[in-house]
Parts: structure tokens; C-alpha cells; sequence
């Protein structure tokens, strides 16, 4: 359920049309809606009631500071995956007890930070990092709470790029390397094991390998517990997936209800870190209609919105549902075309061979399911400012993120001295 409805033909974002917004704030535009990232939580949040839990939202799937504040105000863990995610929970107001910190490639600072600001958990991927959080843990004079994150060798079924619990995926540890490796930081007095972790891959829509890697990790911490080695939580990723066309995930209810299951008996504590599930379907991509291009027997209907505002369907050929903000009118016909940007790459689309009501130059189109991995993974390709994001409450409209200047463009560069000055 989401609350981009339409309301006399008319695409609305709760109570305000996507027409007034792309006025109002230009185009193009991320626009989410605070009652279904609120209802996506809570819902949640409340499939797991009963067991001792704690949803750590996946800051890199959206990771806008008014986005954060208001997981946090819900009460929201956050899973982080860099110092700069860990910057931007604190700037929201979040709980760092709450933070899970993944990750293959942790830097020192980075372990210095986490540590500094107080998260739950470090969840180690290797051998050398759990060394080197060991360093900098003694170096600072504190013990360092980690867990290692095992990867359980199951085939989530999912897109090569986004899954990651197979043996020749680069995350995680293998059991037997768990095992060896949790000994060890039992005997190490700058490191103290708090739980265990997993995280099998993204946008799954099946319930069985989420069951099987639990299965494989309880196994673990049943056989660590006969070592005295006792572990406080167990963290079941996240990777949920959701409907972008036609696929059928598991209601979080029924995610939850299983998860229940499969941790019968479990006297610790749960940690999910579920990122697309809370946020993708809470967001749309707003943009503007430049020209419709007829080539051959082609038709290219040009956006201003491009790969560089959302990858997802140049990077892993994603669906994202497509439509116009406006009424459809009466007279209009259905065009097969590509919808694609201004970007100089063939790669610069967001939709290939789509039937759609034919578009006029002016009119708005609509990308749905743009909330997760959308702005998170933009990127300023071809010089093109950010676009700005607005978070909707009811009637009101909050500017989460300014759409970029030209200036912003090149914060930070500077170009070459004046032949023979000083360089600084
Ligand atoms: N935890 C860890 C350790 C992760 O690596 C990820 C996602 C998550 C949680 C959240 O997974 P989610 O619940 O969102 O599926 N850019 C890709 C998705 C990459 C996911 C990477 N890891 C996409 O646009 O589909």
C-alpha cells in the first residue's frame, strides 16, 4: 500500500498533486511520502512483535536526512556502511546504540568513529579487519562489540549484482571461518562478541532462502554455545523485495511471522536490516516531457531526468513503472518508446519498448518505486545538478534536499593558477 493515488485522474503524493509539486520545486524530482514510509515501518516494525527486535533501516537504499529523522523518531536502528552513513544518522538525530556498522571495507577511521560514537555492533566480514579493529580498539583503550557477518552460502535468487550470500560473493565470512574466527576473538581482550550476522542479497521474493540461511546461522550459534562463546543477537539482513511490476515478495507480515518461526527458541535478540522494503515503494521520480523523438520506427520520448538521477534500469535492465502525473487524455493513443534522457551514453535510459499513452512536450511522467537506491545512487554524469527531493506530509511539502546550482557543481574544485603564481 503506498499513497501516490490517483485522485480525478490526477496523480497525487497524500493530499498534493505531482503536477503542483514539479510547479512548486521544478523537475526533475524525488518526491516520497511520509504516511507510507511511516506505515511501512510500523508494519514492520510490528510482524516481529512478541520477540525482542530491532529494525535497523538500511541507510544506503535512501539515505536523506529528513528520511533518517523520521525512522528515527519511530524508534529505527539504522545499518551503516560507512563513516559518511554513520555522519548522517547522528545528523538525524539517531540512536547510535542502535547503529549496525557492515561493511568489507571498514577504514581505520572509519572503526575509530564508530567506536567513538558509541554503535551496538561492528559486524566483521574478515580476518584482516577483525584484526585491524582490534588495533584501533586498543589503541583507543576500548573494547570494540562486534559480530561476524557469515555468509551461509545460500542462492537468493536474485539479480548476480545484488546478491551476496554466495560462497563466491565478496561479503561475509564462511562457517568454518566463523567458527575459527569467533575463537579467536574470545581470547582477544579488545574485542567483545556481541552477536552474529547475515545478509544474503536484495529484492528476494521468496521466503525460503531467508529461512535457510537462518537455519545455517542458528546451527553456528548453537555449536559456538557449547564453546562457551554466547551470542547476545542475531542480525537476519535485510533484502526483502518489493513489486516493481509484477513480482509477488512475501507480505512483511508473513516475512516477519516466518522469521518468528525459524527463531523459535532464540533467547537473544533480532536485528533486521531491511532497506527497499521500507523505502522504495514510498518514492516516485518526477519528470518533465522535453521532446518525442521519432527515429525509424522508433520513438524516443526525452526526459529531463536521466541515469544519473536513477541507474537502476541502465545498471541492472530494473522495471520502474511509468506513467503520466496528468489525466490521460481523451484523444491520446498508446506509443510503444523508449523513455530516455539527456545523457550522452545508448545506457541513458529508464524504460526501453514501454507502452504508454502518447506523451506531449510539457507533460510530467511519473517513475514509480524510485524511493530506494533512487537518489542514493545519483550522481552529478554530464555536469547535471542533483535533483531535489521533497518529503510530503498530508498537505504539506518539505524540501528535504535543494535541487543543486551550477555552483554546487563545482564546490571544492578550483581551476589552474595564473601562470606562475604560488601554488596552494
Ligand atoms: N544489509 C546489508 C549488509 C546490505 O548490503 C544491504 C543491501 C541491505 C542490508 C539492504 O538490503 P535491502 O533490504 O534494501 O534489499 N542498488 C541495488 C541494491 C543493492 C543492495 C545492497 N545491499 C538496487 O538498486 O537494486
Amino acid at each position: 500500500m503506498n499513497h501516490f493515488q490517483r485522485k480525478k485522474g490526477v496523480l497525487h503524493a497524500e493530499r498534493i498533486s505531482l503536477e503542483a509539486l514539479a510547479e512548486a520545486h521544478g523537475t526533475p524530482l524525488y518526491v516520497y511520502s511520509t504516511a507510507t514510509l511511516t506505515r511501512h515501518w510500523k508494519v514492520l516494525h510490528r510482524s516481529l512483535a512478541g520477540i525482542d527486535h530491532v529494525v535497523c533501516y538500511a541507510v544506503k537504499a535512501n539515505s536523506n536526512l529528513a528520511v533518517l529523522s523520521l525512522f528515527a523518531r519511530l524508534g529505527s536502528g539504522f545499518d551503516i556502511v560507512s563513516g559518511g552513513e554513520l555522519y548522517r544518522v547522528l545528523k538525524a538525530g539517531g540512536d547510535p546504540g542502535k547503529v549496525v556498522f557492515s561493511g568489507v571495507g571498514k577504514r581505520d577511521d572509519e572503526i575509530a568513529f564508530a567506536l567513538e560514537s558509541g554503535v551496538r555492533v561492528l559486524n566483521v566480514e574478515s580476518a584482516p579487519e577483525l584484526a585491524r579493529v582490534s588495533i584501533v580498539a586498543r589503541r583507543m583503550g576500548v573494547r570494540a562489540p562486534i559480530a561476524l557477518r557469515v555468509n551461509p552460502d545460500v542462492d537468493p535468487k536474485t539479480h548476480p549484482y545484488i546478491s551476496t550470500g554466495l560462497r563466491e560473493n565478496k561479503f561475509g565470512v564462511s562457517i568454518a571461518e566463523a567458527r575459527r574466527l569467533y575463537a579467536l576473538a574470545a581470547t582477544d581482550p579488545a574485542l567483545e562478541i556481541r552477536g552474529i550476522a547475515c545478509h544474503i542479497g536484495s529484492q528476494i521474493t521468496d521466503l525460503r532462502p531467508f529461512l535457510d540461511a537462518i537455519a545455517r546461522v542458528r546451527a553456528l550459534a548453537k555449536d559456538l554455545a557449547t564453546q562457551g562463546i554466547r551470542l547476545g543477537h542475531l542480525d537476519v539482513g535485510g533484502g526483502l523485495g518489493i513489486t516493481y511490476r509484477d513480482e509477488e515478495p512475501p507480505h512483511p507480515d508473513a516475512y516477519g511471522a516466518a522469521i518468528k518461526k525459524a527463531l523459535t527458541g532464540w533467547d537473544g535478540e533480532v536485528f533486521l536490516e531491511p532497506g527497499r522494503v521500507l523505502v522504495g515503494n514510498a518514492g516516485v521520480l518526477v519528470t518533465r516531457v522535453l521532446y518525442v523523438k521519432k527515429s525509424g520506427r522508433k520513438t524516443f520520448v526525452v526526459v529531463d531526468a536521466a541515469m544519473n538521477d536513477l541507474v537502476r534500469p541502465s545498471y541492472y535492465g530494473a522495471y520502474h513503472g511509468i506513467e503520466l502525473a496528468g489525466a490521460p487524455r481523451k484523444d491520446a493513443r498508446e506509443l510503444v518508446c523508449d523513455v530516455v534522457g539527456p545523457i550522452c551514453e545508448s545506457s541513458d535510459f529508464l524504460a526501453q519498448k514501454r507502452r504508454l499513452p502518447e506523451p506531449r512536450p510539457g507533460d510530467l511522467l511519473v517513475v514509480r518505486s524510485a524511493g530506494a537506491y533512487g537518489f542514493a545512487m545519483s550522481s552529478n554524469y554530464n555536469a547535471r545538478p542533483r535533483a531535489a527531493e521533497v518529503l510530503v506530509d498530508g498537505d504539506r511539502a518539505l524540501v528535504a534536499r535543494k535541487r543543486e546550482t551550477y555552483a554546487d557543481l563545482v564546490r571544492g574544485e578550483q581551476p589552474l593558477p595564473e601562470p606562475g603564481a604560488v601554488h596552494r
